[in-house]
């Protein structure tokens, strides 16, 4: 099951409307077939996998991240293969969110006798299609929210300057992470302070996210970086009624689809633009922002998971920035909790994950 997760994950990013799913067709240790879902309207895992080991599928064992489908979407469903394969055992990773299939592939498996497990490495496999699972659930992406601090818990100077508090190998993984996301999302005052581009670099065939910037009046200078490269890396502006016509003409002539949203206050309505970008599609957005964008996102339990790199720095003094502006709980017993916590290092920072507890999908 490993095996096939570790195959899952090089879909990642390239299904949706589907999960990412990995499958490994094998008989006494030995590894017949592999396969993994490359593409939405290409064939599932457990085809390849099942077409990888021929005929030697009969009596053999099926490992699968996610419950093999049961209906007919874009291709045939993947129960009819595995049972017309011969297989003789299925391990199931997890159980499949979708309503149109939530344990009819694991029943329509058990009819003609194949012993069905289920629950193999399920907290992983769950983790890998946490987004498809929040998106169909509610039709909103899953936003992780990724930060950089000191261990002070600065995540810029009291000037702005922020490059670069992590090491080298810490933001090679970041570019891996958005080569894996739909989106990226920051506020205008990141664009300000730190002319990003946002896009993948160092990735073998990598693909750039959709670029979101969170943006109520147009303030963005046209001298951006962030504008390079739109020809290959989407950039959605999400903007309101503040927003200059002129200025959302020329910005839609450079490619640069501007979305005018609702107003909460005189900002970017974060609910509706969220709603958007889950019509749009999109079931997995990387929140790279600022203290201001991170503050509200959290206000508006709008995060799912959280993502920290700390970096064995000190940058001190009381107008230093922190992860979340806003006005913060008051009582310790109400502050956000994250759990499914995991740590790893990369050179000389840590990297700490966990999910936000409330918006855990089930
Ligand atoms: N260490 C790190 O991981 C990291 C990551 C990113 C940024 N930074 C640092 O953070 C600093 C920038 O911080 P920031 O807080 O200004 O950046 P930000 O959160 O990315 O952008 C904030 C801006 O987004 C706009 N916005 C629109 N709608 C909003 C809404 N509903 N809620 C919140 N904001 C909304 C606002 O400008 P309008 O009102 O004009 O729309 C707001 O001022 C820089 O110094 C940068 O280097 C550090």
């Amino acid at each position: 099951m490993q095996l096939a997760l570790d195959l899952a994950r090089r879909g990642e990013g390239r299904t949706r409307p589907n999960p990412a799913v990995g499958a490994v067709v094998a008989r006494s240790g030995r590894i017949l077939g592999k396969g993994f879902h490359p593409l939405a309207g290409e064939p599932h895992a457990e085809i390849f996998a099942l077409r990888e080991a021929g005929e030697a599928c009969r009596g053999s064992d099926l490992y699968v991240t996610l419950e093999p489908c049961s209906h007919q979407g874009r291709t045939g469903p993947c129960t009819e293969a595995v049972i017309a394969a011969g297989v003789s055992r299925v391990f199931v990773g997890c159980s499949d969110p979708n309503p149109l299939v939530a344990g009819r592939g694991i029943e329509r498996l058990r009819q003609p006798g194949i012993a069905v497990t289920t629950g193999l490495l399920e907290v992983p496999c769950r983790r890998l299609i946490a987004p498809f699972a929040k998106y169909i659930r509610s039709g909103l992406p899953y936003v992780i929210l990724k930060t950089a601090m000191t261990l002070d818990g600065k995540t810029a100077t009291a000037t702005g300057d922020s490059k670069w508090i992590t090491s080298e190998a810490s933001r090679a993984y970041v570019h891996q992470c958005r080569n894996r996301f739909d989106g990226v999302m920051v506020g205008v005052g990141t664009v300000i302070a730190d002319n990003p581009q946002l896009t993948v670099r160092g990735i073998a065939d990598g693909r750039n996210p959709v670029r979101i910037i969170v943006d109520s009046t147009l303030r963005l200078p046209l001298s951006s970086r962030i504008f390079d490269e739109v020809q290959d890396a989407p950039l959605i502006i999400a903007t309101t009624a503040q927003g200059a016509r002129q200025k959302v003409e020329l910005l839609r002539e450079r490619g640069v689809e501007v979305v005018e949203l609702p107003q909460e206050g005189d900002q970017v309505d974060l609910p509706a633009l969220l709603t958007h970008l889950g019509h749009r599609g999109l079931q997995s957005v990387l929140l790279e922002g600022g203290a201001k964008l991170n503050g509200e996102m959290l206000r508006h339990k709008l995060v799912d998971r959280m993502m920290v790199f700390v970096a064995p720095r000190i940058v001190g003094g009381a107008d230093a920035k922190g992860v979340f502006d806003g006005c913060g709980v008051a009582q310790m017993e109400q502050s956000v909790k994250l759990i499914d916590l995991r740590t790893s290092r990369f050179d000389d920072d840590f990297l700490i994950e966990g999910e936000v507890e409330l918006c855990l999908p089930d």
